[in-house]
């Protein structure tokens, strides 16, 4: 295997620039950024200057046919995560994609297929798995300290956090709201920690109320007047193992922490919330917290990153699968389908 990825990133934005090239540039003399590729040619001349790289294409087709690479960073609209992902993998790279997975759980499917038979890493950009909370109340999950875990609570809401960059208001490219943005994190997180298990049914509403009329943006100036997407989405999961999962994600509600991204976790011998960690059990007869005293301080994203490079340089599998990505892009689908028929969605797989 080589000692050094030459790697490609498609998509120059915020992401590309915040995760994705500042943590290329903490790996060293382990990885070279080859190329660049957006759409937009300033976007893309501005970041390569901005981060010495080499070659520029406002077409990722030609990225991939020109400049020899073993691997890329999927950072577009989520419109593009399917194709650009699909030709990657086409042209012998390994590919790390921005969340979600896709637009379609049809999406998904294909490109775990198309992983499969190119014999390359997929993985996705879920860096929460890579959050020290995260890892930490896994090994003690992994260690039976909370039991059978049959009861979970997700939580990514904002008060008035709708995106005022990109095009995340705008159904047609990103697929949908905040289920999808930021709801997808914790629920891939809750989902990990649960060892994804096995979607039964989906019953979810979701709301227009805040979005689409003009009011403070913490997130900067959003486009209120073309907003097509749901500004809150709630729901409820039941898993075939009898489990069930209570989702609340939003952009904007009148809630009063500005920001909250929670996972809680009740199982039956233990409980836990994520951020900030805390553990509850019942040990000789009291009710006890527990609480880290220490994390370790790196970086979700500068970990995620990292253990990419790690994967592609040595075949260390990924985290976050393919087949996890298809469960989700279901499971989101089924949710949207849920809310726009007023039914429980049964997945029958
Ligand atoms: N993991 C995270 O925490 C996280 C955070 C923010 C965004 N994201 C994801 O990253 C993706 C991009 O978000 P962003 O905030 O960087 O948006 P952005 O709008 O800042 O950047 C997207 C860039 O992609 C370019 N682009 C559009 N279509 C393209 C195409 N076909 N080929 C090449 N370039 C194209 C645009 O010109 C733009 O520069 C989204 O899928 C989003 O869900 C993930």
């Amino acid at each position: 295997m080589a000692d050094v990825l030459r790697v490609g990133v498609i998509g120059a934005g915020a992401i590309a620039r915040g995760a994705h090239l500042v943590n290329y540039q903490k790996c060293g003399e382990r990885v070279e950024v080859a190329a660049v590729a957006d759409t937009v040619k300033e976007t893309a001349e501005e970041c390569a200057k901005r981060f010495s790289i080499p070659r520029v294409f406002t077409r990722y087709e030609e990225m991939l046919e020109k400049v020899e690479l073993d691997a890329v960073s999927v950072c577009t609209p989520n419109k593009f995560h399917a194709p650009v992902t699909m030709a990657a993998l086409a042209a012998g790279c390994h590919v790390l994609c921005e969340k979600p997975p896709a637009m379609t759980a049809e999406e998904a499917e294909r490109m775990a297929q198309a992983a499969e038979k190119a014999g390359k890493i997929l993985t996705y950009g879920f860096h929460y798995r890579h959050a020290p909370e995260v890892e930490a109340l896994k090994r003690f999950v992994d260690a039976g300290e909370l039991g059978e875990i049959y009861a979970a609570r997700v939580h990514a809401l904002r008060r008035r956090g709708i995106p005022g960059w990109g095009v995340f208001t705008n159904k047609e490219l990103q697929g949908g709201g905040p289920l999808i943005d930021i709801g997808v994190h914790m629920l891939d997180t809750a989902l990990y920690l649960m060892g994804y298990p096995e979607p039964e049914v989906v019953l979810g509403s979701t709301y227009q109320k805040l979005g689409n009329r003009k009011g403070v943006g913490v997130m900067g100036d959003w486009d209120w007047k073309n907003f097509s997407v749901e500004d809150m989405a709630r729901g409820m999961i039941r898993f075939k193992n009898g489990a069930s999962l209570i989702l609340e994600s939003a952009f904007a509600a009148n809630l009063d922490p500005l920001e909250e991204m929670n996972v809680t976790l009740m199982g039956d011998e233990g409980g836990a919330d994520l951020f900030p960690l805390k553990i509850y059990q019942e040990k000789h007869d009291t009710l006890v917290n527990i609480t880290p005293a220490h994390l370790p301080e790196k970086g979700s994203y500068e970990l995620e990153i990292e253990r990419f490079v790690d994967s592609c340089l040595t075949g260390i599998p990924p985290l976050s699968t393919p087949d996890q990505g298809v469960v989700l892009q279901r499971l989101i689908h089924a949710f949207y389908q849920s809310a726009e028929t007023g039914e429980a969605v049964k997945l029958d797989r």
